[in-house]
């Protein structure tokens, strides 16, 4: 079916014997049609002209049908070098050095090809590479005592977030102490808390806190204790998970940027994500009391890039939105961020009321600057000095709060992806509906 094409282009070649994108084509084309030792020819004549990289991995690529490994791995091995980023060479590459028998390297190029583009997963390569890796078979998640933390803060650390703390109260920990109570009242207890927000402003403290509150032990998971290069293994590392937690009981098993884990971006349905997905619902939903004494909570930054179906009943069927500290939680943070060191006759209200829209982390890093600068001046004079009111004026003149960013975008979803009033809270936050 190719070779009138390939006649066409040759003919008109004859005409321009160098244009460029014809030779291109003509190239590509002989390729398809695998009749290897001319395509070879045509990209060699092209690299000639060129030197061009895509050139260069379709000769890699004639090679590699040609059943000659070593001259395609040599090509593409330049081309990496070069800092050519496609995965699709490193694919290419990965297997051709599985036929030159090079598997330690072959896995490390997967590894590298799946960390260009998670979606690159290559069933084949998959099922070659781990024949020969059993070890790895298991997955990869580190051992129990790895994920399990005994919190020292507790809701006295955290500072404001009143409206947040009573939510978190009545949702989890009530039930969690008093389940005979629910049981009387036939209130189902169950599901979760998904946290979110701008960043800084206290999500993942306040899950730790949350812990700490009820002397429970605390599990953080983020993406990248489960994603794994070999298919089926992050599933498998999240079920392990739920079990540890399941095993650790009571304890809070925290879903940290859980947007990346769930998320709904259409390009995840198709492949590997939807599985993970799936397996995350699954263990959410539990068996009979299979999750009973762990309290899941969840956080992220991107609530709507979350797929709905985390949303429903048992799930985490309570959304918070968690807002940058008012100024009474700025001058609890203060407080306490300053708490034990030398300091000298700060007025932290005024302070806190010259930080509006400041996050948690700003006021932390504010701080950092701050005492950064002192310890600075102290070498210079030689006398250290407490931090006075005047030197956080000064750090805060050339600090510019982070939220802002956040909320324009933010703002967004409120107003047009609003479904049954998911995000008031934020048009609320934002004066732009009472
Ligand atoms: N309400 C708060 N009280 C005390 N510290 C806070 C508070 N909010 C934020 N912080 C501080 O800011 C840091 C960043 O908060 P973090 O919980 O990591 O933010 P997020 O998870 O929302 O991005 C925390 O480590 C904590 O020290
Ligand atoms: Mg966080």
């Amino acid at each position: 079916m190719y070779d009138e094409a390939i006649q066409n282009l040759k003919d008109a070649l004859r005409f321009s014997p160098d244009n460029i994108p014809l030779k291109s084509i003509l190239a590509e084309t002989l390729l398809k049609a695998n009749r290897l030792d001319e395509a070879e020819q045509a990209y060699m004549s092209l690299i000639t002209l060129t030197n061009d990289a895509k050139a260069k991995f379709g000769l890699a690529k004639t090679f590699f049908q040609k059943e000659a490994y070593a001259k395609a791995n040599v090509i593409l091995e330049e081309l990496i070098d070069n800092g050519d980023n496609n995965h699709e060479i490193y694919i290419l590459h990965a297997k051709a050095l599985i036929h030159e028998h090079d598997i330690t390297k072959a896995i490390e190029i997967y590894r590298k090809a799946l960390a260009l583009n998670p979606q690159c997963q290559d069933a084949e390569l998959d099922a070659q590479l781990r024949q020969v890796n059993v070890v790895e078979e298991v997955g990869d998640v580190a051992d129990n005592a790895y994920f399990i933390q005994h919190p020292s803060i507790d809701f006295a650390h955290v500072g404001g977030m009143e409206e947040v703390k009573k939510e978190i109260d009545l949702k989890i920990i009530k039930p969690l102490l008093h389940p005979e109570l629910y049981k009387a009242y036939g209130k189902k207890t169950g599901g979760g808390i998904l946290l979110y927000g701008p960043p800084g402003c206290g999500k993942t403290y306040i899950a730790k806190a949350t812990a700490g509150q009820v002397k429970a032990r605390f599990i953080s998971v983020g993406l990248n204790d489960i994603l794994d290069m070999w298919i089926g293994n992050s599933e498998k590392n999240l079920h392990h998970i739920f079990e540890i937690a399941r095993q650790n009981t009571p304890c809070v098993l925290f879903f940290d940027e859980i947007d990346a884990l769930g998320a709904s971006r259409s390009d995840m349905r198709q492949s590997s994500g939807r599985h993970l997905i799936n397996q995350f619902l699954q263990e959410l939903d539990g068996v009979e009391n299979e999750n009973d004494g762990i309290l899941i909570m969840g956080a992220t930054n991107t609530p709507w890039h979350l797929d709905q179906a985390f949303r429903r009943p048992g799930r985490f069927d309570r959304i918070v939105f968690v807002p940058p500290p008012d100024n009474i939680a700025r001058e609890a943070i203060l407080k306490i961020k300053l708490a034990g060191k030398p300091t000298s006759g700060i007025d932290y209200h005024q302070i806190a009321k010259k930080m509006e829209q400041y996050s948690g982390a700003d006021i932390e890093a504010l701080i950092d600057k701050t005492i950064e600068d002192k310890l600075t001046e102290s070498f210079n004079s030689g006398v250290p000095q407490p931090i006075a009111q005047q030197d956080l004026l000064s750090t805060l003149k050339r600090h510019k709060p982070s939220t802002a960013e956040w909320f324009s975008t933010a703002k967004n979803f409120a107003l047009f992806a609003n479904e049954s009033g998911l995000y008031d809270d934020i048009l609320t936050y934002m004066k732009i509906k009472k």
